[in-house]
């Protein structure tokens, strides 16, 4: 863990540049989508396309008992963490839910630099009483997110995930190598739940947005990733068409360019 923890101070540099080109990226591509037509106030970027439920307090019990088979001994009967494991007191339910239905915990290697997905060891349900339980220790945010992709716009996805996520996970979601031996994950093997986790939890050297996205923006990357990226030859189809290709593509490339440019000189001062 020592060697995770250098690792991880020292890596804070690139998320850092990436959320300040992502952040810069967002409000231009917000400028040129306006003047292309893209008309932001006809679409609802309100809360409806995601709803955030805490799983229910009866859970507490199966989940501490869970918790107690296959979390303490890394994490502490307490959850506040080991020399092995990080504290989870207050990580709140998205984070908890996350790593268990991605399969990632309970970890097999504690000294393993990223921990992988893999299939899930404890079901849907336990995951959801496991959540209750270290929710219950000191209650928190983000709850988990239940996304309505019915009124999710793929284009609009596309354009956000190419200034939020491609930097790191390439554009047609293959995932890609980061600095010190991680990896964004290749994004095939996602739910929709998954999609909306990461973007509101930031799970390992992934940036969190939260302020920065609103739910129906989320919602239509994750409609991206989902239906696109993860079925390309859907007959629901892609398309660009209505929101100004051209200026949007000009965005996309200036500010992936922008953000790769960033990438590769911190990558070039480190090595
Ligand atoms: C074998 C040891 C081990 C076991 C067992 C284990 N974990 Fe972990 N856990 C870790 C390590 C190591 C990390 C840091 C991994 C990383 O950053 O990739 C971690 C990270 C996490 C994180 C991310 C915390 C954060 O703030 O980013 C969560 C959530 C988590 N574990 C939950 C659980 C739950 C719930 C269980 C039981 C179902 C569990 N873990 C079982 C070792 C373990
Ligand atoms: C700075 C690089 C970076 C950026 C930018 C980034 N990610 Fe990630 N992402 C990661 C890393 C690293 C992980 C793996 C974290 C871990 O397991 O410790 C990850 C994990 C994920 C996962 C989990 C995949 C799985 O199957 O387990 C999803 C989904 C995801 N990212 C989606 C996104 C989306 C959507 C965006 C844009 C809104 C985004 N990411 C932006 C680096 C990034």
């Amino acid at each position: 863990m020592g060697r995770l923890r250098r690792a991880c101070s020292s890596r804070l540099l690139l998320p850092g540049a990436v959320v300040f080109g992502v952040a810069l990226g967002g409000v231009l591509a917000f400028g040129v989508g306006g003047a292309n037509g893209l008309n932001q106030s006809q679409r609802s970027y309100g809360d409806s396309a995601i709803r955030y439920y805490y799983p229910p307090k009866s859970y507490i019990p199966a989940g501490q008992a869970l918790f107690e088979t296959f979390c303490s001994s890394c994490h502490g009967s307490d959850g506040a963490g080991t020399s092995r494991a990080p504290n989870l007191v207050g990580v709140g339910p998205a984070t908890i839910d996350f790593w268990i239905t991605t399969g990632r915990m309970p970890a097999e290697n504690p000294y393993a630099i990223q921990a992988p997905r893999k299939p899930a060891k404890l079901s849907n349900q336990e995951a959801l009483e496991v959540a209750a339980y270290v929710n219950s220790l000191d209650p928190s945010r983000p709850a988990i997110p239940k996304v309505n992709l019915k009124d999710a716009n793929v284009a609009v996805g596309a354009d956000l995930f190419s200034l939020n996520c491609a930097a790191c996970h390439t554009i047609t979601g293959a995932g890609d190598e980061l600095a010190f031996g991680t990896y964004a994950p290749s994004l095939r093997a996602a739910t929709p739940t998954q999609v909306a986790e990461a973007i509101r939890t930031g799970p390992g050297n992934m940036p969190r947005f939260s302020g920065n996205l609103t739910n129906a923006q989320v919602a239509d990357i994750d409609a991206y990733v989902t239906e696109y990226i993860q079925h390309p030859t859907n007959p629901g189809g892609f398309a660009l068409g209505g929101v100004g290709p051209v200026g949007e593509g000009f965005v996309a490339l200036l500010f992936g360019v922008g953000i790769l440019a960033l990438v590769g000189y911190w990558i070039g001062e480190r090595t």
